[in-house]
């Protein structure tokens, strides 16, 4: 197996060949305002900036175009009436495939919004406000999203998988005053009582909430409650409704993600920088020509959704796939079956797919044509070479590039990738820094790692797409990215960088784990277990998945008097499941009667993580442990699991 696949020959229409992408890459660092003055080009400006970054990250303030002013929902909507009103921007592609679909026009797309926004002044939104999106994967949710970006209004989308309490969580901490959300979403076989948990949520001390919009979508028995819930079809409205002129600098939108410690961030991108951000990467990353059809399997609720689904896509005129479903309903050919039927062009998708769908053999995926497909991504976790494989040579059928994507929420937009024709691919790497992204790799200490080296990957210089704050708490911004390596973004995960200058990204350094591509603190799924009334302690790792990446394993000691009986295990699990929702379900519970902790009291984590990944070779030095002896009883509950 070699380790370098090459890239295609460009053909003439590449977005980006080798060399371009050098001479690109050289002008961001050693220009960095005329080159993203001139990609700020692909943007209608209200007024046009003057000038691109001015920022600092000691103390970390950052803006990008402070003397522009835009509108994202013309730039993604109505701007292209004219050059392209009947072209299709969303394909919509329902659960069940054998509901009817959907897919509107730029033109039917603006009438949509338009009737959106109506709706969402009409029950008291404006500037500023934030609106909370709990909402299935439906057209109206990116219409909804567009809606506040029409109106000035910061959207904070919650993902529909959520839990209530965490739903109230998000409402509580951006002080949200206004909900949207469905009667019911449906994923495979399953309904998602989203308007039901809604009204649990709002039950929750410190939410206050005065207009929610619900959107009838299966059609499911809901509770209405008067005043306070309407129905959109009775709310919405075709009067006109002007974009709103917003400075370059003004929220865009909020979007909760997990740290280390604590609650989620609310991490809030503004409109200029990320506007410029998703449209430029979504161009070179995916090779995007008009009329192609792009695929971005991800929720809109997670950041991929936001930057993938709705605005790069849209900015661009191109046609993006909303789709409703899972990949395993009503069978393993789901993928496949979506991208011949629409003749899908781009597709988009996370590894844990890819390695789910892989398990399930090739008939499901070779049945199905995929004659249509040009370009493969992946973004969310690493890949592990063999998946990218059967992605290369099953799916692609060795004849389209992969680009695999790292980046985070924070980033707005895809930092390191492959571009299809401009570099080789090297499976499990995700490649070159993408234009004006400065990497640097540092030891623990801070110290810079120069050449080939494995390290912390940190920033140095700021790009357009940066989360500017976390809303409401500059203090923990800086705390959370800045103060680690002073003068630098850390993004949390370790990195190795070879000596042809492609990263490999090894995973989080931090206390944060990925579990099928999202992104969970240790700490909420702690939280949430100690609030059982057995529970007495629990500390949380990550542990190697072989579907999901990284699986949840939970060292949990109970209140004296407590019975560990399978009865309690099942509970405990229901019980984060409630708490936050299906996807912080842990993987596996370890009762244990004790954590090893210093003598001052701290987890030592490093030996517990170990202990989860069956690697009791490197335990390290356990004699600073306050019960030296707790090691040996914790390797035999695991051995015995
Ligand atoms: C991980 C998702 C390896 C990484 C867009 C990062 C990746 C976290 C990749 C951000 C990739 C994302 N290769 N790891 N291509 N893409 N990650 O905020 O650990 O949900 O820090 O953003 O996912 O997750 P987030």
């Amino acid at each position: 197996m070699s380790t370098i696949v090459q890239h295609p020959s460009p053909p003439a229409s590449a977005n980006c060949t080798p060399a371009e992408y050098d001479a690109h890459y050289q002008r961001s660092i050693d220009d960095p305002d005329g080159f993203w003055l001139e990609q700020a080009e692909r943007l209608d400006w209200m007024t046009k900036p003057t000038k691109a970054g001015e920022w600092s990250f000691d103390p970390a303030e950052i803006t990008w175009y402070a003397d522009g002013s835009l509108n994202l929902c013309h730039n993604a909507v109505d701007r292209h009436f004219e050059t392209r009103g009947d072209q299709t921007a969303f394909i919509f592609e329902p659960d069940d495939p054998a509901t009817p679909g959907r897919s509107l026009t730029y033109r039917e797309l603006h009438t949509e919004v338009v009737r959106m926004a109506n709706a969402l002044k009409a029950i008291g939104v404006s500037k500023g406000d934030r609106v909370t999106l709990y909402m299935p994967m439906i057209v109206e949710g990116a219409v909804a999203m567009l809606a506040c970006a029409r109106l000035g209004a910061i959207h904070s989308v919650v993902f529909g998988g959520f839990s209530p309490e965490a739903l109230a969580g998000r409402i509580e901490a951006c002080e949200s005053r206004f909900v949207v959300t469905a009667d019911e979403g449906l994923r495979g076989t399953k309904r998602v009582p989203l308007k039901a948990n809604v009204d649990a949520a709002l039950e929750f001390d410190g939410v206050d909430v005065s207009s929610v919009l619900v959107i009838k979508h299966t059609g499911g028995a809901i509770e209405m409650k008067e005043g306070r819930d309407h129905w959109y079809a009775d709310v919405a409205s075709d009067d006109e409704c002007p974009c709103a002129e917003m400075n370059a600098e003004d929220p865009l939108f909020i979007l909760y993600t997990s740290g280390s410690t604590g609650k989620p961030k609310g991490v809030l991108h503004t409109t200029g920088g990320y506007a410029v951000w998703v449209a430029t990467t979504f161009h070179f990353t995916f090779d995007y020509q008009p009329g192609e059809v792009f695929w971005c399997s991800a929720d809109i609720g997670w950041v991929t959704g936001h930057s993938y689904v709705t605005y790069g896509p849209l900015i661009n005129g191109g046609t993006s796939v909303i789709f409703e479903g899972v990949p395993n309903y009503p069978d393993h050919g789901r993928f496949w079956e979506v991208i011949a039927k629409h003749q899908v062009n781009i597709f988009y998708t996370a590894p844990t797919a890819i390695r789910a769908l892989m398990r399930e053999g090739d008939d499901h995926v070779t049945k199905h044509d995929r004659s249509s497909l040009r370009i493969l991504g992946t973004v969310g976790e690493p890949i592990n070479p063999e998946a990218w494989r059967w992605y290369y040579e099953v799916v692609g059928e060795s004849r389209c590039p992969i680009v695999d994507t790292w980046w985070q929420t924070e980033t707005g937009g895809h930092m390191i990738t492959t571009l299809p024709y401009a570099s080789d691919m090297k499976p499990g790497s995700a490649g070159k820094p993408f234009f004006g992204v400065q990497l640097q790799l540092v030891d623990n200490d801070g110290n810079v790692l120069e050449g080939a080296n494995e390290g912390n990957l940190c920033v140095t210089a700021s790009w357009p797409g940066q989360a500017r704050t976390v809303y409401g708490d500059h203090d923990r911004f800086i705390e959370a990215y800045f103060s680690t390596f002073k003068g630098k973004y850390f993004t949390g995960d370790g990195c190795r960088l070879d000596g042809d200058g492609f990263y490999w990204i090894t995973g989080r350094v931090d206390d944060v784990i990925n579990v099928s591509g999202h992104r969970m603190g240790t700490a909420e799924v702690e939280s949430a277990l100690v609030l059982h009334p057995a529970v007495a302690e629990a500390a949380v790792v990550g542990y190697p998945h072989d579907i999901k990446g990284q699986g949840i394993y939970c060292y949990v000691t109970t209140m004296e008097g407590v019975d560990e009986t399978d009865e309690l295990y099942a509970e405990l699990r229901a019980h984060v499941r409630k708490e936050i929702g299906p996807i912080a379900t842990p993987d596996h519970l370890h009762f244990t009667d004790g954590l090893p902790k210093t003598r001052s009291g701290k987890i030592m984590r490093r030996i517990l993580r170990k202990i989860a990944e069956n690697d009791y070779g490197s335990l390290g030095d356990t004699s600073t442990l306050a019960d030296p002896s707790l090691v040996d009883r914790l390797i035999e509950g695991r051995q015995n699991r």
